[in-house]
Order: C-alpha cells, then structure tokens, then sequence
C-alpha cells in the first residue's frame, strides 16, 4: 500500500515561502506535504533539474464552442492548454450563441464534461436583454464573473449604453471583467480603414484614445456603482498610469503579446496576423505595459487566445478578424521574458496563477499550499526550443510567434495529480473539470 498517489520528487518548487528544493505530495488530488518528505508513492514524477510552478490559469480565452467550432472547440482548445502547461482556464462568452443564459452556461459546462484537458471556467456575457439578471447568472456554479464588451469585436455581445452599463453594474457584486474600447469612437474612425487599409492602420483606427476613453468611462462606473472591475488587455502606457490610481476598485490584465510584439514591425511582418482588439500598439506602449508588470499595477497576465482560420485571416484587412491563439504560447513566451531577466519567476506565478485566483475567488486554486489542488506547470528554465505552427495543436493551427526561439519551456502539466502532458505530449483521457469559486 502506497501512503500518497504521486511523488513530486527532486525539483524546485516556487511556494509562497520562496524557491525551494522540495519534493511534493500528492493524495486524492490534493497537495498533502512539501519539503524533505519521502512518502511511499504510487507514481514518482522525477523533476530533478526541473522547476515546478503552481498550475497556470490563462484567465482569457476563446475556444468558440458552441456555434464556431471550425475555429476551435473545447477539446481542441483546452488540449492546446494543456500543452502549453497550462491547468486552467477561464473561457469567454462570445460563443453562438452568446453565452448570457443559465441554459446556455450550463450547456457549455455539459459539452466540456468528458472532452476538456483542463479545468475551466466560464464567463457569463453581460447584455442588454439579462443586464437585471446578472446578480443571479453570475452565482452559478463554475462561473468565473460577467464579461462586459463596451466596444464591438468578434461577435454580438456589446454593452454602450450608459444606462444598461449602470443596469449591469447595479446587479450583483463579483468583480466584472471589461474590454475597454469606446464604441462611438470606433464608428468615428471606421472611415480610416473602410474599403481596405494596410493592417499597420488597425492601431490607427482603434487608437490609444479608444481605450483611454472606455477605461476612464468604466472606472467612473466602477465608483458610482462601489463595485469591482477587472480591466482586459490593457495596451496603453497612458492607461497604466490611470489604473495605478484605481487599484482599489480596478484589477489589470495584459497579454503576452503586447509584450512582446509591437507596431508597426509586427504589422509588416505578420499582416493580419497581429490584428487583435484592442490592437498590438507601438514601443513605447509596450515598454509602457512593462513598467506595469515591475510596478505591480498589472495583476495578472492571459492569453487573449482568439482563433480564427488562417483562411478568415487571409480576408483583406478589416474583412479579417481580429484574434490569435495564444493559450499554448502563453508559458514558453513568459518564460524566455523570464530567462531575459525582464521579470522574476515569482513575478510571473503571481501573474499567471496566483494573481487570477485572487481576482475572481477560486478555491483551492493558484498555489503551492498544503491543502491546494494538486495543479503544477513544470519547467525547464534553460530548455531553448522554437515555437512553431506544427507545434500548435489548436484547430487553427498557426500563431503569431511560429519560427521564434525561446529559452524557457512547460515540460509536464499536472492537473489535480494527473499528469496530463509531458515532454509535448498529451497523456490519459481528458479530465477537466469545473473551477469553484468562493
Ligand atoms: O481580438 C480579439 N478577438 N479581441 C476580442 O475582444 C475578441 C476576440 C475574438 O473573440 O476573436
């Protein structure tokens, strides 16, 4: 009789006491010691030379099931997680249709049921026609908080109106998550692109003005209504500096692409590619974003992993769709931030694991803890590798950053005890299962 399923053994483990060498136990899903234990395991998992992290939680991902699954689909999309090293994910509403009923919530939860690698969560679209509603929708179980587009992007979910936002914001209490660009400042500035434009002109249309805007609107929401807001892919220096004074009420998120990549360069190299809402901007941005990572103002990192084919993104610009995958590239394109020196490994837990359970309250999730789901992103911090499109196996197939060498790299993913990749390869059966939220 083995005392513990797994054994952990050999690695280095980021804990909130700090990087230890620790060897891990794990029982019924749960971590039951960390330190010099030397339990009688069932499985020993050797990750001498290897660093285990918490299991990453992409807090932003489209995988566009139901209505869209030529794009992606909850198997194909939480695999692609699964590769990439990450455990969780929280999914978002713009599927078809819209994801803004408890029918519709619990429909997705039954497709995700026996075909999800990874655990997940779902996002509850806020709209007109349930905005009274959300006070109720967004209690259901597995439902990560309301997601709120206030300027259109893929799809037909779009809240402007300031007396529907107010209506949404009156109902419930969990913080809601936003994509902040100004509607009416959009439509302005369609002329700029209509009939055709160069994809270098996408941050010219939607331009750093549109985010100020919506961001500056919905914090004033935010106070008048006393309730929490998570703003989505922030991309402009100039909103860093406007939510660092609202990080009572307002949580950040970036993405690691407007980290990464900036204008106009990615646009001449990757064409529509790099089109994305709100858009990849210019250096001086990113550097901005940067700044926010080292000031602690950005609270959490995700994907932003938006699928579309490569056929839809042939269309010429805007007939293209705005998007890219994002959640297998997420852990490999930190990393290599990480091996740069550009943040630390503590850093990048508490973005990527630690810091999306914090802001929408789930259990048991985002740490190296006694008493925590057994969820661990194992790494080879000097593997070097490429990232290329075959390794993609999203049903899109491609990504923004095919042919780009990284040092860094998700060796295992382990979700609740089960080793569910390793070494670039998918293992057992999928068995993700709902997030719990407090
Ligand atoms: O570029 C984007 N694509 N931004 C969004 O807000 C939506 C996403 C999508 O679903 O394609």
């Amino acid at each position: 009789m083995s005392d513990i399923d797994l054994l952990l053994k050999g690695g280095r483990a980021v804990t909130p006491a700090g990087i230890v060498e620790a060897n891990i136990g794990i029982k019924d899903g749960k971590i039951v010691d960390i330190g010099a234990v030397d339990f009688k395991a069932a499985e020993i998992f050797d990750a001498s030379g290897l660093v285990v992290l918490p299991g990453v939680i992409d807090s932003q991902v489209h995988l566009r099931e139901p209505g869209l699954e030529h794009k992606e689909d909850l198997a194909t999309g939480t695999a692609a997680a699964a590769m990439g090293g990450v455990t969780a994910v929280c999914e978002m509403p713009n599927t078809k249709p819209s994801t803004t009923t408890a029918q519709a919530m619990a429909d997705k939860f039954a497709r995700a049921k026996g075909r999800a690698w990874v655990d997940h969560a779902f996002f509850m679209g806020g709209a007109p026609e349930n905005a009274d509603q959300l006070a109720e929708l967004e209690r259901l179980p597995g439902v990560c908080g309301v997601k709120i587009f206030m300027g259109s992007s893929t799809g037909n979910l779009l809240v402007d109106d300031e007396t529907i936002l107010k209506r949404a914001f009156a109902s419930g209490h969990r913080r809601i998550a936003i994509h902040a660009e100004d509607e009416a400042r959009l439509k302005e500035r369609r002329h700029l692109v209509e009939g055709g434009a160069h994809p270098k002109m996408h941050p010219e249309w939607r331009d750093a003005q549109t985010a100020i805007i919506a961001t500056q609107r919905v914090l004033r929401l935010a106070r008048e209504a006393n309730r929490p807001i998570h703003v989505l892919h922030i991309t402009t220096a100039d909103e860093i500096r406007i939510l660092a004074a609202h990080k009572d009420i307002a949580t950040v998120e970036t993405t690691p692409q407007h980290l990464t990549l900036s204008g106009p360069e990615c646009y001449e190299r990757l064409g529509t590619l790099a089109q994305m809402n709100p858009p990849i901007r210019s250096e001086e941005h990113r550097q901005g974003l940067w700044r926010g990572v080292e000031l602690g103002i950005v609270d959490v990192i995700g994907s932003d992993h938006a699928p579309h084919t490569l056929e839809e993104k042939a269309k010429p610009y805007p007939d293209s769709p705005s998007g890219m995958t994002g959640v297998q590239t997420l852990v490999p394109i930190m990393l290599d931030h990480v091996a740069a020196g550009r943040l630390t490994l503590e850093r990048f837990v508490d973005l990527t694991s630690a810091g999306p359970a914090r802001i929408y309250g789930m259990k048991n999730k985002g740490r190296i803890a006694v008493g925590y789901d057994a969820d661990f992103t194992v790494v080879d911090l000097k593997a070097q590798r490429k990232i290329t499109n075959q390794w993609i196996v999203s049903k899109c197939g491609w990504t923004p950053f095919d042919g780009m060498k990284v040092t860094g790299w998700p060796i295992a993913t382990i979700i609740r005890g089960n080793v569910v990749m390793r070494e670039d390869t998918l293992l057992g059966d999928p068995l993700g299962a709902p997030l719990r939220f407090i």
